[in-house]
């Protein structure tokens, strides 16, 4: 990534990303997670860092180094992952949630192993919080904030219902499913926000990084120069 930024587009600005799947536990030794590698969150946090920016990042159980530079803090579940959001969100000027957050978790962990029997097995889930729609929401204090949305079909129009629906300044929109978007360096993405569209690649998810930060930048510039 060295000789991306040539100019630092993010100097003086504080972002907080979320990266990565959370893990919901059904007992000690099972949980329900999302696929994600946290690639694309790692490479946005690492893209931000060397434009300038203080970044922060909210990571779920994901195998990859600490980009450099970056602030980084291990959650595993969806409600500690919201908790350190709500903890860190105050002074941002960015949001961006890149994190694959479980929308369920089971109602409740069983503290010892749930134990096989022939008999089928129904699994209670509750509703986890939605950690962008949150941050998207503050009255006051409101970093511009921008969400993802992995989609299988009708890529843009779900992404802009998406977009509307939580109040985001920007969104990328990705197509998911077989081979596509999961656990690969190269990606594809569409950007919508209140100014126009845009698609960035298909390419690597280190360059898509540098793109939308660019994009993000930009906004910014727009919004509060
Ligand atoms: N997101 C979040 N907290 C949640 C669920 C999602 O912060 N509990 C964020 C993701 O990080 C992503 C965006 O919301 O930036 C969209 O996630 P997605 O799963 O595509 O959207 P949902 O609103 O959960 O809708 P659905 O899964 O039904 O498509
Ligand atoms: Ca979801």
């Amino acid at each position: 990534l060295a000789g991306v930024f040539a100019e630092p587009v993010l100097a003086g600005r504080r972002v907080l990303l979320t990266a990565g799947p959370t893990r919901e536990p059904l007992d000690p030794v099972r949980y329900i997670t999302n696929r994600s590698s946290g690639k694309m969150g790692f490479a946005l946090a690492a893209v931000a860092a060397a434009a300038g920016a203080e970044v922060t990042l909210v990571a779920g159980p994901c195998a990859l180094p600490t980009p450099a530079g970056v602030h980084r803090i291990d959650v595993e579940t969806a409600e500690q992952m919201y908790a350190e959001v709500q903890r860190h969100v105050a002074g941002q000027d960015v949001f961006i949630g890149c994190a694959a957050v479980a929308d369920y978790r089971p109602a409740e962990a069983v503290a010892g192993k749930i134990k096989r029997s022939g008999a089928d097995l129904k699994l209670h889930l509750v509703p986890n919080p939605d950690i962008l729609a949150a941050v998207a929401a503050r009255a006051e204090d409101r970093p511009f904030t921008v969400g993802f949305a992995a989609e299988t079909d009708r890529v843009l129009e779900h992404a802009s219902d998406k977009r509307r629906r939580k109040g985001l300044d920007l969104i990328a929109a990705n197509r998911v499913g077989p081979g596509l978007g999961f656990d690969t360096d190269d990606n594809q993405l569409e950007l919508i926000w209140d100014g126009g569209h845009r698609q960035l690649g298909p390419g690597p998810k280190s360059a898509l990084a540098a793109e939308l930060i660019t994009q993000i930048a930009q906004c910014l510039q727009d919004d509060k120069p």
